[in-house]
C-alpha cells in the first residue's frame, strides 16, 4: 500500500514537472483554434526612437501586451532582406533575399525591389503565409515584400498589388474586411513606408522631421487600435507590430569614393551603399589589393572571408567581393550625398535594429524584454497561428516568455522550487511511512522490492 502510494506520488510528480519544463512547441489543438495574427511593419522604425519621441498610442498598445525594446535583425540590415526574415526566420544567406539589388551569377538574372516578382529569387524559402495556407487556412497581406509574387506556386487571394499611394487606413481597412467575412484568415500582414521613407530624406538627427512623421505613424496605431476595436477584432486576435530596421545619420563629410582607388571599367558594381557587391571584370587581385587599400571606413572582404556572424556567404547571389561602409558612412562611385539617412549596415549596430511590440489573448500583459533575434520570431508565430514551422535560424525557447501560457521566469522559478519540495518531503515522508509500519503480507506485488529492502538491516535513512 505505502509502496504503491510512493510511487503513484513520484510519477505524479514527474508527470507534472514535465509538463512544465517542455511545454508543447506546436500547442495545437485538433480543430486549430488559434486565434488569427496581424503583423505589422513601419518600415525603418529604430528602436531608440521609443526613447526619443513620444507614442501615445503605441504605449497604450504594448502597456496592456509586450514590449520588445531591441531585435537583433540580419545583414544586411536592408528592407527586403529583413523583411524576409521576419516571414521564414532564416538569415539572408539561407532565404536568398540578400540585398535591394542582386544579381544571380548562374541564371545572369537581376532583381530590384522595382522587378521582384520573378518567383525565382524567393522559392528558396517558404514564408509563414504559405505554410498558412498549405495547412488549409487562408493569408492576407498589404504590400508586405514578397505577398503580391508567386512563391512556392502559392498566390494570395486576400493581397494588394504594391502601390506605395495606397493609404495606410485603406490598406488595414481591407485586410480588417478579409478577416472579418473570412474566418479561415490566419494570418495577415501590413506594411507601411514610414518613417523609413523621411528616414532618408531627412536623417534621423532631423528631430523637426522625425517627431512629425512619428507622430503620423503613431496616429496610424491609433487608427488600427480603434479599427479592430470597431469590428471586434481587438482583443480577440493576435498583433504584433515591428519593423525592418533602424536608420543612421549620413553626412557629405562621410564619402567613399571608389573612383579615387579603383578604374571603372575594371569591374561591376551590383548594389552600391553601404554594402557593395562588387564582381571584378579584370584582373581581380589588383581590383580587391586596391579597394582594400581604399578607405579606412571600408571594410573589404572576399566572399569566403565575410565574418560568420554575419551570416552572410553561403549564397550564389553574393560576390566575390564586399565592402561594407562603416556606420554613417555612404560609399558613392564619385559625387555627392545621395540621402542623409540609410540603413544596410553591420546588423550588431544598435541603430540598425527595429523594436517588436504586441497585443493580444496569446501575449503576456505589460511583459517587458530588452531583445530578441528578429529570425526568433517566426517559430513564435507559427506557434501563434499553429502551423508548423519549417527548417529556420529561429528559437522558439528565446521568446517563448512572451506568451502568458508559458512558464517563465521568476514564476517557471517558483513552480520548480515548490515541485523539488513536493518530492522531497513525498519521497522522506513515503520512506519513512515505509520503514515504520512495513507489512509484508499486504504488499504482494511488490515481493521482490520488500525482499531487497530486507537484505539491508539498516536501510537507507540511515
Ligand atoms: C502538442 O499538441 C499536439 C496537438 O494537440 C499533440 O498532437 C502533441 O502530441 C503535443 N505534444 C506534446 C509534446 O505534448
Ligand atoms: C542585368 O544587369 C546588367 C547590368 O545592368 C546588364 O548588363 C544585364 O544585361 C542584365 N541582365 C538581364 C538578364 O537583364
Ligand atoms: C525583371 O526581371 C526579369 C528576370 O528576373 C527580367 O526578365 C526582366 O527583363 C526584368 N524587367 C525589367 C523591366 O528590368
Ligand atoms: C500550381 O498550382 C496550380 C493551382 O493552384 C496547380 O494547378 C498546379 O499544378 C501547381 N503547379 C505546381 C508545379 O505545383
Ligand atoms: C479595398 O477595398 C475596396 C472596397 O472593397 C476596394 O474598392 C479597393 O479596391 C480595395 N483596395 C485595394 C488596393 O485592393
Ligand atoms: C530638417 O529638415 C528640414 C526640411 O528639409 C530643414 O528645413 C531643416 O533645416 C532640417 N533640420 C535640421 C536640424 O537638419
Ligand atoms: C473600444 O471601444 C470601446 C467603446 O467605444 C471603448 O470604451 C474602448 O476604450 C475602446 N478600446 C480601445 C483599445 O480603443
Ligand atoms: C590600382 O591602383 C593603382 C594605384 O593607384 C592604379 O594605378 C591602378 O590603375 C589601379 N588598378 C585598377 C584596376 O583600378
Ligand atoms: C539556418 O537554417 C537553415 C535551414 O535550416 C540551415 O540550412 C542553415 O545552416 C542555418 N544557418 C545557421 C547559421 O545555422
Ligand atoms: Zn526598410
Amino acid at each position: 500500500m505505502q509502496v504503491s502510494g510512493y510511487l503513484c506520488a513520484l510519477i505524479a510528480c514527474s508527470g507534472l514537472t514535465l509538463s512544465v519544463s517542455t511545454g508543447n512547441q506546436t500547442g495545437l489543438e485538433s480543430g486549430n483554434t488559434a486565434p488569427p495574427l496581424l503583423l505589422v511593419s513601419f518600415d525603418g522604425f529604430r528602436a531608440d526612437y521609443l526613447n526619443k519621441y513620444s507614442f501615445p498610442n503605441l504605449e497604450k498598445f504594448f502597456s496592456d501586451g509586450v514590449l520588445v525594446r531591441e531585435l537583433t535583425n540580419v545583414f544586411t540590415t536592408k528592407t527586403f532582406p529583413n523583411h524576409y526574415s521576419l516571414v521564414t526566420g532564416l538569415y539572408a544567406e539561407s532565404h536568398g533575399i540578400l540585398a535591394s539589388v542582386m544579381y544571380d551569377p548562374v541564371s545572369k538574372k537581376n532583381f530590384s525591389i522595382q522587378n521582384d516578382s520573378d518567383p525565382f529569387w524567393w522559392n528558396e524559402a517558404t514564408p509563414i503565409w504559405v505554410s498558412v495556407e498549405e495547412s488549409g487556412y487562408k493569408a492576407a497581406a498589404a504590400m508586405w515584400p514578397g505577398t503580391d509574387v508567386n512563391i512556392q506556386n502559392h498566390t494570395l487571394k486576400y493581397k494588394f498589388e504594391y502601390n506605395p499611394k495606397v493609404t495606410f487606413q485603406e490598406r488595414l481597412g481591407n485586410l480588417t474586411q478579409w478577416m472579418t467575412t473570412d474566418k479561415s484568415v490566419k494570418f495577415a500582414a501590413l506594411y507601411w513606408e514610414e518613417p523609413d521613407r523621411s528616414g532618408h530624406m531627412y536623417g534621423p538627427e532631423n528631430t523637426t522631421e522625425m517627431s512629425r512623421v512619428l507622430k503620423e505613424v503613431d496616429g496610424h496605431i491609433g487608427f488600427l487600435m480603434e479599427q479592430l476595436n470597431k469590428t471586434g477584432l481587438w482583443g480577440k486576435i493576435n498583433v504584433i507590430i515591428t519593423s525592418d530596421h533602424g536608420m543612421a545619420q549620413c553626412s557629405q563629410e562621410r564619402l567613399i569614393k571608389l573612383d579615387d582607388c579603383i578604374t571603372p571599367s575594371s569591374y561591376r558594381v551590383v548594389d552600391l551603399t553601404p554594402v557593395a557587391a562588387i564582381i571584378p571584370l579584370e584582373g581581380s587581385s589588383t581590383v580587391y589589393k586596391n579597394l582594400s587599400i581604399c578607405h579606412s571606413n571600408m571594410k573589404v572582404y572576399l566572399k569566403d572571408d565575410v565574418p560568420d556572424r554575419l551570416h552572410y556567404k553561403n549564397n550564389v547571389r553574393i560576390q566575390p567581393i564586399l565592402l561594407v561602409a562603416d556606420e554613417g558612412w555612404t560609399i558613392v562611385k564619385n559625387g555627392r550625398l545621395p540621402r542623409l539617412g540609410d540603413h544596410g549596415y553591420d546588423s550588431t549596430f544598435p541603430s540598425m535594429h527595429p523594436f517588436l511590440a504586441a497585443h493580444g489573448p496569446a501575449f503576456r500583459k505589460g511583459y517587458r524584454m530588452s531583445s530578441f533575434n528578429s529570425v526568433d520570431l517566426y517559430p513564435l508565430m507559427c506557434h501563434l497561428v499553429g502551423v508548423p514551422p519549417k527548417p529556420n535560424n529561429g528559437s522558439f525557447a528565446h521568446v517563448r516568455c512572451v506568451l502568458v501560457n508559458e512558464q517563465c521566469g521568476e514564476l517557471a522559478l517558483a513552480v520548480g522550487l515548490v515541485i523539488g519540495v513536493l518530492i522531497i518531503l513525498t519521497t522522506f515522508t513515503c520512506l519513512f511511512k515505509l520503514m515504520k509500519n512495513r507489512d509484508p503480507s499486504s504488499s504482494r506485488p511488490f515481493a521482490r522490492l520488500e525482499l531487497e529492502d530486507d537484505a539491508d538491516d539498516e536501510p537507507l535513512l540511515e
